[in-house]
């Protein structure tokens, strides 16, 4: 199917406005909220998308810990090429190193780096391509309290649009779509549990991570993702203190003072001018605090799927 295709299946799908003051719907796809830039792009993916058994998809909902996840993951792979002071990642955002199914390869699915496994989308489970769930390459996921996911992409969103000359919607209203569902790639509830539940079912395939968890202890999950990527540390390398290093240097505080990430521009795959900077804002736990008030806290605590 062609693209001009997609275009007249989303337009006769669900719609609703999404976080900005203008121009921007959001569709049911699948039961899940996106917009059609996105839609187009994972509807060629489900058509035409094969994984490779060495492939390692690295899933997740916006604003839950993409861009971390990508770096320690290129970073453990690419551990014999490069060190600390040769790696891409000191002079690329992640995101420009391991490329978006939906965004950077649904154009041309054959064309990808042959020395690269690595792949990331937000695409909920149920609506993976078929390859990808039923073929052997490895899947890691990770999620993060929604009340924190919440709050970080209301300012992604926000931080993006000031160089569109364009407003969010006031974070009241952004909150009551969010707890509704209408959110990129919403409702989060779902596409956790989604990957969650494949994960209990599927250990081997799915590995589940936490934001929180990770961040309280980065080290063991580096190894534990490493294990299961099977690119496992070696002893001599545990020694050498290879992993403390790989963590330092995806760290927030590392990452966020690189010039690339301080002063670089994404490259504009998506439609706009995307500034590396707005994917590090805080990388805090519990930063929610700052800005929802008791009652809303309770309120999305109080969601299931
Ligand atoms: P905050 O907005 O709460 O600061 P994603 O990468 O999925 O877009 O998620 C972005 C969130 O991850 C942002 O959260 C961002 O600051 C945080 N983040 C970015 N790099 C990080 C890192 N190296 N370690 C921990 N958190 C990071």
């Amino acid at each position: 199917m062609k693209m001009a295709s997609f275009k007249e299946i989303i337009s006769t799908l669900p719609k609703r406005k999404g976080w900005k003051d203008s121009n921007n719907d959001l569709f049911l796809y699948q039961g899940f909220w996106c917009s059609s830039f996105f839609i187009e792009g994972v509807m060629s993916a489900q058509q035409n998308f094969q994984s490779q058994p060495s492939d390692i998809v690295i899933c997740t909902a916006p604003k839950t810990g993409t861009t971390w996840l990508k770096s320690l993951t290129l970073a453990i792979v690419t551990r014999t090429t490069f060190d600390d002071s040769t790696s891409p990642l000191l002079t690329n955002l992640s995101h420009d190193c391991v490329p978006f199914l939906e965004v950077d390869l649904a154009q041309s699915f054959t064309n990808r780096d042959p020395k690269n496994p690595l792949l990331a989308t937000h695409v909920p489970y149920s609506s993976l391509p078929k390859s990808i769930i039923d073929f052997s390459c490895k899947i890691v996921y990770i999620c993060r309290n929604p009340k924190d996911a919440f709050v970080s992409l209301y300012h992604f969103i926000a931080r993006r649009l000031v160089f569109k000359d364009m407003k969010p919607l006031a974070l009241e209203e952004a909150f009551e779509l969010y707890c509704q569902g209408v959110s990129s790639y919403g409702p989060y509830w779902d596409h956790v549990l989604g990957f969650w539940k494949a994960s209990l079912d599927r250990p081997d395939k799915i590995l589940f991570l936490k934001y929180k968890e990770m961040m309280e202890d980065t080290v063991v999950y580096v190894k534990k993702l490493a294990d299961f990527i099977g690119y496992p540390f070696s002893s001599e390398e545990i020694k050498k203190g290879l992993v403390e290093k790989i963590v330092s240097m995806c760290s927030f505080e590392n990452l966020s003072n690189l010039e690339v990430n301080k002063s670089g521009k994404h490259h504009e795959r998506t439609p706009g001018v995307i500034e590396n900077k707005i994917y590090f804002r805080k990388g805090k736990v519990g930063d929610w605090e700052n800005y929802l008030t008791p009652e809303m806290a309770a309120r999305l605590d109080s969601i299931e799927s």
